[in-house]
Formats: C-alpha cells, sequence, structure tokens
C-alpha cells in the first residue's frame, strides 16, 4: 500500500510538471476570459483567432465535420462565431488546440476520440442536453491521460503496452499495475490544470467509472457509453481490444431503449465515414512530413 501511494505520488508529480504538452494556456485562456465578457464583440474574438493560423483552420474544419453536428456550412470564423455563440467556440478551440498534439501522437486514438465526440454530441441531443457541444469536447478529449503518459513517461508507456501484450489485460488495468493510477485519473488532473471548466473535467476523470462523478454525472455517463459504444464499433485503439465493462448506474440514467440505440447505430455509422476521412487526411499529411 505504501509503496503504491508513493508511486502514484511519484507520477502525479511527473504528469503535473507537464512541459510538453501543448501550449493551451495562451490564447484558449484569453479566449475563455473574452467569452466571459459581455463586452466582447465578434470582430475582437475573430481577429484574436485569426492570429493563429493554423487553429483558425482547424477551427473551421472541426466547425463543418460531423462531430459537432452542425446544419449549415460554415465559411467564415466571424460567421462561425455569430452562428454558434461564444461558448461553442471556445468548446471548439479548446478541442482543436488539444488535437494539435493528440493528432502527431497518435492517429489511432485520434480516430477514436474523434468517433467517441460523433456518439457523445448524438446522444446528448438524444436527451435533449442544452449544450450538446461542451458534451462532444468531453468526449473529445476524454483519454488525454493517454497522451499525458505517453509523453511525459514513455518507459512506463512501453511497459503498460508490454503488459497489455503478454498478459492480455485492459489498458487500463495495465496502467494502474505499472502506475498505479489511470488515464483517466490523469486527463482529470491534466484538464483541472489547464483551467477547463469541470463541465469537461469531470467526465474525462469519470469516464471509466462514471460513480465518481459527483456534479456531471449524466455528462459522464454519456461518455462513458460513448466511449464503449465506438470500441464496439472498432474504433480502439493501441492493442487492448477489450470494449469496457458497461455501468448499471451510467445505464440507468441515460434510459435508453434498444430501439433508441438502434437509431442512434444508424445517425451515427453514416458520420464515422467523416472520421475516416479526418484521420485519412492527418495520415496523409504526417507522410508528406516525413518523406
Ligand atoms: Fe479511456
Ligand atoms: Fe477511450
Amino acid at each position: 500500500m505504501m509503496a503504491d501511494e508513493s508511486k502514484r505520488e511519484t507520477f502525479r508529480r511527473a504528469l503535473r510538471e507537464i512541459k510538453n504538452l501543448p501550449t493551451l494556456p495562451g490564447i484558449v485562456v484569453k479566449l475563455s476570459q473574452m467569452a466571459e465578457d459581455p463586452d466582447t464583440t465578434t470582430e475582437q474574438m475573430g481577429r484574436v483567432i485569426s492570429k493563429d493560423h493554423i487553429l483558425a483552420a482547424k477551427l473551421l474544419k472541426l466547425v463543418n465535420s460531423s462531430f459537432y453536428g452542425f446544419p449549415q456550412r460554415i465559411s467564415s470564423l466571424n460567421t462561425a462565431i455569430i452562428l454558434l455563440g461564444f461558448n461553442v467556440i471556445k468548446s471548439l478551440i479548446i478541442s482543436a488546440s488539444i488535437f494539435e498534439v493528440m493528432e502527431d501522437q497518435d492517429v489511432e486514438l485520434w480516430e477514436h476520440s474523434l468517433g467517441c465526440a460523433l456518439i457523445s454530441n448524438v446522444l446528448a441531443k438524444r436527451l435533449g442536453l442544452k449544450d450538446p457541444e461542451e458534451i462532444s469536447t468531453a468526449g473529445l478529449i476524454h483519454d488525454i491521460g493517454k497522451v499525458a503518459i505517453k509523453m511525459e513517461l514513455p518507459r512506463e508507456y512501453e511497459q503498460i503496452r508490454q503488459l497489455v501484450r503478454e498478459r492480455r489485460i485492459s489498458t487500463i488495468d495495465a496502467e494502474r499495475e505499472v502506475l498505479g493510477l489511470d488515464h483517466a485519473e490523469a486527463g482529470g488532473w491534466l484538464t483541472r490544470s489547464w483551467n477547463l471548466p469541470d463541465k469537461l473535467a469531470e467526465p474525462v476523470a469519470c469516464h471509466h467509472d462514471p460513480r465518481l462523478a459527483k456534479e456531471h454525472q449524466l455528462a459522464a455517463a454519456i461518455i462513458h457509453f460513448s466511449n464503449i459504444m465506438i470500441r464496439g464499433l472498432g474504433y480502439g485503439h493501441g492493442e487492448d481490444t477489450w470494449v469496457p465493462p458497461l455501468s448499471q448506474r451510467a445505464w440507468r440514467l441515460l434510459e435508453f431503449s434498444p430501439q433508441d440505440i438502434d437509431q442512434v447505430l444508424e445517425e451515427v455509422e453514416e458520420k464515422l465515414w467523416d472520421v475516416k476521412g479526418f484521420t485519412l487526411d492527418v495520415k496523409s499529411q504526417l507522410e508528406a512530413g516525413t518523406s
């Protein structure tokens, strides 16, 4: 027990001191503050975003993808801001900047995360939640703890993969064994250290055990279930092919009927082509970069 606790503390510190992870704070913090300020104008917001060309392009790409499910095509930043509002733009900026890191790291994980975002969006809308794009964002970043472990603790990351391969256990069990903590917990710290709202941090931290959620139980249940669905649909990653167990409590909270699930699957399957298109794009960009 004692050894386990000190191991946890060591890794916790290592993850807290993350140096290589994204330059999230700068622009996101600025834009978050702007979004809160009632005097901010669309033009001001657009100006700040367009200073970062890559971010602006990614933002428009995300806006027009099916992960967020906006009906019309949006071609300019200002239109996006007017149509979607500051808070939605804030969620999109967070996603776009996090993905800047994720896509270079692991295309498979990215595909899994985009798929999870897509399903969470469909589920949130079906449940009539008023901020489905926030739920999509949580879906998109739910496994960010894996990126942190891979980047900050590369040796332990390899040990985890090896354990998964050799003993055929799930990644999360291997993480707990090697690190004394798992990627959900790591993701929770990370999102909190970025000062992202609890609405995002809690579902990330609790996506493998939604019973732990206090304030945002429904959001946590949605991300938990979306993660299981996307894995079930074959969008997993790494060596581990396990579909994680479904929490009974989350399932009861969601109150879906088998017909609901059928309809969700139908809606999702078509949109998953977009996910494939997105990741193929990234793969070819990466290959072009290395050749
Ligand atoms: Fe996970
Ligand atoms: Fe996941």
